[in-house]
């Protein structure tokens, strides 16, 4: 979603921005600009499109400034036009701010300021803003220049309601940026005679890994060799320099194609990472000491309710079938969206867990605090450290995955699906789990990077069929139990990368609808488990076939299809149950790659999505 860069140095800013946008861009965005301060004026340059159109107008401008903001768009209010681009000018043209976020009271300012005289220019709700800023600005004593500029902005966020994150500049003020959060994220990156703010630490990993991170609430006043945080509410703030662990070689492409390509076979590493450390040393159950919890206090859990959004909210769901079968721990599902206004009531006994790749979803974070609010312990899982959600819960997992990059989630999925199946495994041998159990689970669970690395070796095979299915315009993906999550996942991951319409089931639901979409025109894809249930499967396989429906089936080794069953088969290995939907998702990933791949689309930017979402 929109992404914020800005730069104070000794160095002209054009390249630390210009290079911040391009390292943000995975984000998702439809317009781009930046502002400099050239000469006690402020010079914006904006366009709608990609970040290389901005580029070569910049190239053509060539401007110098030491300071300045740059911002990558995703349209909210008002079309992908250039006056609706960031950065966005105040009328005397002395400020120039960049937003992510939603001023949701922009019309009542806005009436107020177009009665003092104010004009605009665009559509959006952070004209409104630089030109709050600018008004009280204008109301500020002259005299006072040191805290005229942060106190016009602080004064003006007084009045606002919504979520920002927010940089502004000002002609006055040739070396400072400053910048503030509310819901949208904002890091100080500290170089060497340069600083950088931005919404991700991303745009600036290259040039320094010392960080500040910033709080809701919080002003920051940043020059190219200082800065102070104070609040909204006037208080001093200690800030705390930290030190981020990703280095730029994880967010650049190497000898891959595309970021989903190389995250997708970067899964074995990202699962060993995601459970080093989380093994008791006799090998028989997991460690959580993050989640701040005693074992007395974990057994006391009568309920879990797991919150996230998008894939995240599938690796929810398989938590659910593992809890509850593993632990014996009753499991309820919800979207983040739903769970923050849906009042739902809860037993005191209840552990809420939010489950966000970014840490940043503003749903995800909005139902940790409501969560929080009503006096919920409220866990999370995450990938990114010092994110929101990390800081604001009150224990938690940190993924270990690495920068993704991709918008379609992958390694960050299946490192929250073996995170999950660990957290079973942890509660469970709490509880009645026996050890003989555990030490199986564990056994099963070391071997999982293997396994998956066996199945992206087959990688051209499916590649193979992938080309065979990819001219079709809809597909059902069909699982039963612990791999029905899954089939929603493949289905969400074809149609968010290849535009494809698909639909993931429970496949027993085939027959109260979907079968009707059945024909030589629309594919299935079953997952089948290892169990028992394997012949229901196999029962709603025959009524796909009888249908003249062509069928693409995911099974272990060893399974046996009656004779003309199946179209294409993909073999994973055989697995503990809990590991299953692990093995199911690496071919479901790598067919929506290939298909999309094959049918030409942008895989790690694909039309209307972004990374982490940011508004409501
Ligand atoms: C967006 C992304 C998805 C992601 C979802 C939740 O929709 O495109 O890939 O699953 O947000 O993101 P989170 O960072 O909270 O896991």
């Amino acid at each position: 979603m929109c992404g914020i860069v800005s730069y104070t140095g000794k160095r002209s800013a054009r390249q630390a921005l210009i290079d911040g946008l391009k390292r943000i861009e995975y984000r998702g965005y439809d317009s781009a600009g930046i502002a400099t301060h050239e000469k006690d004026t402020l010079q914006v340059i904006r366009k709608p499109g990609r970040i290389e159109v901005l580029a070569e107008e910049v190239d053509k401008v060539e401007p110098e400034g030491t300071l300045g903001i740059a911002h990558t768009r995703w349209a909210t209010h008002g079309e992908v036009t250039e006056a609706n681009a960031h950065p966005h000018l105040s009328n005397n043209g002395k400020f120039a701010l960049v937003h992510n976020g939603i001023i949701e009271n922009y019309v009542t300012i806005k009436k107020f300021l177009e009665s003092e005289g104010y004009t605009f220019s665009s559509e959006t709700d952070s004209e409104v803003l630089v030109n709050l800023i600018s008004y009280h600005y204008d109301k500020e004593p002259k005299n006072d220049k040191n805290n005229r500029f942060c106190e016009s902005i602080r004064k003006s966020l007084l009045h606002v309601e919504g979520t920002y994150g927010i940089v502004v500049i000002c002609d006055d003020y040739p070396n400072d940026l400053v910048g503030a959060r509310k819901s949208s994220p904002l890091i100080l990156g500290i170089g060497k005679d340069e600083k950088i703010l931005a919404s991700d630490v991303s745009a600036f990993v290259k040039r320094t890994q010392d960080v500040v991170y910033l709080r809701d609430g919080e002003i920051i006043h940043v020059t190219e060799d200082d800065f102070s945080i104070t609040t909204v509410t006037q208080k001093d703030v200690t800030a705390v320099i930290e030190k981020i662990e990703w280095k730029a070689e994880d967010a650049e492409l190497g000898s891959f194609k595309h970021f989903m390509e190389k995250e997708i076979f970067e899964q074995p590493t990202a699962l060993e990472n995601a459970m080093r450390g989380h093994f008791s040393e006799d090998a028989t159950t997991a460690i959580f000491g993050g989640l701040n919890m005693s074992a007395q206090e974990l057994r006391q859990v009568d309920r879990i309710i797991f919150c996230a959004c998008g894939t995240a909210w599938h690796a929810c769901l398989t938590a659910e079938y593992l809890i509850e079968r593993y632990a014996r721990i009753p499991v309820e599902v919800e979207y983040a969206s739903e769970f923050r206004y849906r009042n739902a009531p809860l037993d005191k006994n209840t552990l809420v867990f939010v489950v966000s790749q970014s840490g940043e979803t503003l749903d995800t974070l909005a139902a940790l605090r409501e969560s929080q609010r009503k006096g919920y312990r409220t866990l999370a899982i995450n990938n990114v450290v010092g994110s929101t959600i990390a800081r604001e819960s009150d224990g938690g997992i940190y993924q270990h995955a690495g920068p993704e990059i991709g918008v379609a989630s992958t390694k960050a999925f299946t490192s929250q699906l073996v995170i999950v199946a660990m957290l079973a495994l942890y509660l469970g041998r709490m509880r009645d789990m026996s050890l003989g159990d555990g030490s199986q689970f564990v056994n099963a669970l070391k071997q999982l990077p293997e396994q998956v690395h066996q199945i992206l070796e087959k990688s051209h095979y499916i590649q193979e069929i992938a080309q065979k299915y990819a001219h079709h315009e809809d597909f059902l993906f069909l699982g039963r139990q612990i791999l029905f999550p899954i089939a929603l996942e493949g289905a969400l991951k074809l149609k968010e990368i290849s535009y494809i319409h698909a639909e993931g089931y429970p496949a027993a639901e085939l027959k109260h609808g979907p079968i009707a979409l059945i024909s030589p025109k629309c594919p299935s894809v079953f997952l089948t488990n290892q169990e028992s249930i394997f012949n229901k499967t196999l029962a709603n396989m025959q009524e796909v076939k009888a249908r003249k429906g062509e069928i693409l089936a995911i099974a272990a080794a060893g399974r046996i299809f009656p004779e003309g069953l199946v179209d294409d088969l993909i073999i994973v290995p055989p697995a503990h149950a809990a590991l299953q939907p692990i093995l199911a998702t690496i071919p479901v990933q790598l067919l929506s790659y290939y298909i999309a791949v094959e049918r030409g689309c942008d895989v790690d930017k694909p039309r209307n999505l972004a990374k982490s979402v940011t508004v409501e």
